[in-house]
């Protein structure tokens, strides 16, 4: 098979190297694609979410394009794909608006009895105070549109909850305020052909930029798979509850969902809630998800994108554990400082059972890596426990020198400690 992957990030580069490992997968391309991502497979300089250059991908000649990052699928560069006859793995534009829009996500939720956060949209300031009175804190106010994991503010602050949704509104938008979840946070990455379900391993993301959690959220600063601490029926669990629901409702609405149903969730006391969902892999859990993952990618999201899921056996999981931690630009996530140079990856990559997987990468004016984006890098790290394979990834950070660079030191701490409870409570 020749594929074309979509999209610059940590995400794709992860895609990309378990596409190469893959027997039957002949040639992988990538449009843009990153600096790291060229050092394995030819880039292709294109706009990944402009619709209208589709035709320079038919010319490619790929059996199948993977569709990485959410705002091409928002943009329906899948629907545009799959007119012009290619087979894609992703969702369409229609099917998108379950992470494009999180009022449109909760209309879901509610048809498909998925447990969910209490919410209210709010197109005013008057209804905001009301939602945010009424649940009370800690508060929690979402952009109600697509904005790479940092349109979400979490406080206790009154005054600044209110102040991100006047934000909202100002330019244009509306919010969604809803109940806060308590509990651990647990990301589920299901394959989805429109009609079957097919979970893959569970992840553990760190979205502040701070240690122990402090500080704004960012798109995600690092990421542990397995996660030993989950009950042992936990994965079918959200099949049942979330993702079969989510799926047959979004079938039945005449918007099946085919691609990966990004399942961002919460163990709270009361059980399982729904955080979120995404339409496509997390980023960057796919960093540790997929170096785990023995069942071939390439066959995988080809029987994803083809309505062929039914009757796969159990995907094969490697027994290692790995952990990956990001390493992002100064200023990050504010104002991230671009142009610094970036030396190191050779090393860490030499490290037994450590890679390095680019996201915002670039070629300076003397031709060595420079930082082009917030987050740089997520350096992996595979072990046969948590604390060999963090122990790893933190070896490989700690060869890597970007200037002002940051970050977090704790990714899969609390789980190495055996510090994460499960809530009480039945699970249900
Ligand atoms: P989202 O973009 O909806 O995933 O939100 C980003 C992050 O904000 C989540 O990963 C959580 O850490 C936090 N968050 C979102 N919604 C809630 C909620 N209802 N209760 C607690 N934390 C939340
Ligand atoms: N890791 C969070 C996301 O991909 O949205």
């Amino acid at each position: 098979m020749k594929i074309l992957v979509l999209g610059s990030g940590g995400r794709e580069h992860a895609i990309v190297r378990a596409l190469l490992r893959d027997p039957s997968v002949r040639e992988v391309h990538a449009a843009p694609g990153n600096a790291g991502i060229a050092l394995d497979v030819p880039v292709h300089a294109v706009d990944a979410t402009d619709a209208t250059t589709v035709t320079d991908w038919r010319e490619l000649g790929a059996d199948l394009v993977v569709v990485g990052p959410e705002a091409p699928l928002a943009a329906g560069v899948s629907d545009a794909l799959r007119a012009a006859g290619l087979t894609v793995f992703g969702p369409s534009r229609a099917a998108a608006e379950l992470e494009a829009s999180k009022s449109f996500a909760k209309d879901v939720m509610a048809q498909a009895g998925v447990p969910t956060a209490a919410a209210h949209s709010c197109a005013t300031e008057e209804e905001a105070a009301a939602a945010l009175d009424e649940f009370g804190a800690p508060y929690v106010v979402k952009d109600d549109g697509l904005a790479a994991g940092k349109g979400v503010v979490v406080t206790s602050d009154r005054g600044q909850a209110l102040a991100h949704a006047r934000a909202c509104f100002a330019a244009g938008g509306t919010v969604v305020i809803e109940e806060y979840l308590d509990g651990p946070e647990v990301s589920l990455f299901v394959l989805s052909d429109g009609t079957n379900a097919v979970p893959l391993a569970p992840a553990q993301d760190f979205k502040r930029i701070g240690d122990g959690d402090t500080g704004p959220n960012t798109g995600g600063m690092g990421a542990y798979s397995p996660l030993d601490w989950l009950p042992g029926d936990f994965v079918e669990e959200v099949m049942e509850q979330v993702a079969r629901p989510v799926i047959a409702t979004m079938a039945d609405r005449g918007t099946p969902f085919s691609g990966v149903l990004y399942c961002g969730l919460a163990l709270t006391a009361r059980g399982i809630r729904v955080i979120e969902f995404n339409v496509r892999f997390g980023d960057p859990e796919t960093q540790a998800v997929l170096a785990r993952l023995r069942t071939p990618l390439g066959r995988l999201l080809m029987d994803a994108a083809t309505g062929r899921l039914a009757g796969l056996r159990e995907l094969d999981w490697s027994e290692k554990h790995a952990v990956d931690v990001v390493i992002a630009a100064e200023g990050y996530p504010e104002a991230p400082v671009k142009g610094g140079a970036l030396t190191g990856v050779e090393a860490a990559e030499a490290l037994d059972g450590v890679s390095v997987l680019h996201a915002g990468t670039g070629t300076g004016p003397d031709g060595g890596l420079v930082a082009a984006g917030g987050r740089v890098l997520a350096v992996v790290g595979l072990g046969e426990s948590l604390a060999a394979a963090r122990a790893r990834a933190y070896e490989g950070v700690g060869l890597i020198s970007l200037p002002g660079s940051r970050h977090r030191t704790d990714i899969a701490l609390k789980a190495e400690l055996g510090q994460i409870t499960v809530p009480a409570g039945e699970v249900r």
